[in-house]
């Protein structure tokens, strides 16, 4: 069920490539968060009115955890950016659905591109608390655009590629040799053309697979219509129906 919180800043550190990690925390109860889905996140005096969209980078409900991986992309994040130590933030938490959890003796790829690898980085840690050690697959531009590499290695087997070659396998992630191995599950967020390289090479296979869109949203809770996307069962709000969906229900191969 989801509700509104003030959360507390307890850090908010620049992590590299324009993007910075908010470490929040509540005293108030919170409802269970899963991985995938996201918060709406009301930032003040920053000339923005509707709340931003952010996924959940990390939660534990019962200590009122809570981390957002943002990257600056204008006002609102901007903004966000220079929110200091003790400040509170309102959140509407959580929101839309979930990914799929695999199961145990499944074979997970993970694949992240650009700030699309903030929602993983959850969905690793539980799976890796379920016995299941995920691969995880990042592509960036260039070296320089390669953050948190430590905290995601605790949690999955972590392969990159850049577009420059500068680290790891050159190219785009639909290239890395990773992919000649076999996977039961791929779950993908960033960039629409990964996520569609990637969807495609596991429909070819036959692969269950799960994108997160992020398609522009106002409002969050399904009232605006303005986050629609085309499936084969007509127009779904992003916000609730997804940001996770499967594949199969989207026309991406059509
Ligand atoms: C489900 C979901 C999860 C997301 N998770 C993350 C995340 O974990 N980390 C992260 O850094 N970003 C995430 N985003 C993107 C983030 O919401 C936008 O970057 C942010 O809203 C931009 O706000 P702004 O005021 O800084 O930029 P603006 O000045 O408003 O616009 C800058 C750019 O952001 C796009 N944008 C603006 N408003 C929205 C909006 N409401 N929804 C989507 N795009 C928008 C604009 O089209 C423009 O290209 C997510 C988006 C969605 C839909
Ligand atoms: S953001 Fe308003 S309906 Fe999805």
């Amino acid at each position: 069920m989801k509700k509104l919180v003030d959360f507390n800043i307890e850090e908010n550190i620049a992590v590299g490539a324009g993007c910075f990690l908010l470490k929040l925390h509540t005293d108030e109860q919170l409802p269970e968060i899963l991985p995938g889905q996201f918060v709406n996140v009301m930032i003040e005096d920053a000339g923005v009115l509707l709340r931003r969209p952010i996924s959940i980078h990390y939660a534990d409900a019962k200590k009122g955890i809570l981390e957002l991986l943002v990257k600056i992309a204008g006002k609102g994040t901007e903004k966000l950016s220079h929110i200091a130590k003790g400040e509170n933030i309102n959140i509407l938490i959580p929101l839309g659905m979930e990914f799929t959890m695999p199961a145990k003796e499944d074979n997970v790829l993970l694949v992240g591109g650009g700030v699309g690898i903030a929602p993983l980085y959850y969905f690793a840690k539980v799976m890796c608390d379920n016995g299941i050690k995920p691969t995880l697959l990042i592509g960036t531009r260039s070296a320089g655009d390669i953050i948190l590499k430590e905290k995601f290695s605790q949690v999955a087997d972590l392969y990159y590629t850049t577009e420059d070659g500068s680290y790891g396998e050159k190219g785009y992630p639909t290239q890395h040799s990773v992919l000649l191995n076999n996977f039961d599950k791929i779950y993908t967020c960033g960039p629409t053309p990964m996520m569609k390289g990637i969807a495609a090479y596991a429909n070819k296979k036959g692969i269950f697979c799960e994108v997160s869109l992020e398609n522009k949203m106002a409002c969050g809770i399904g009232a605006c219509l303005c986050c629609v996307q085309d499936t084969k069962e007509g127009h779904k709000c992003v916000c609730t129906t997804g940001p996770v969906f499967n594949i199969n229900d989207l026309k991406w191969q059509n």
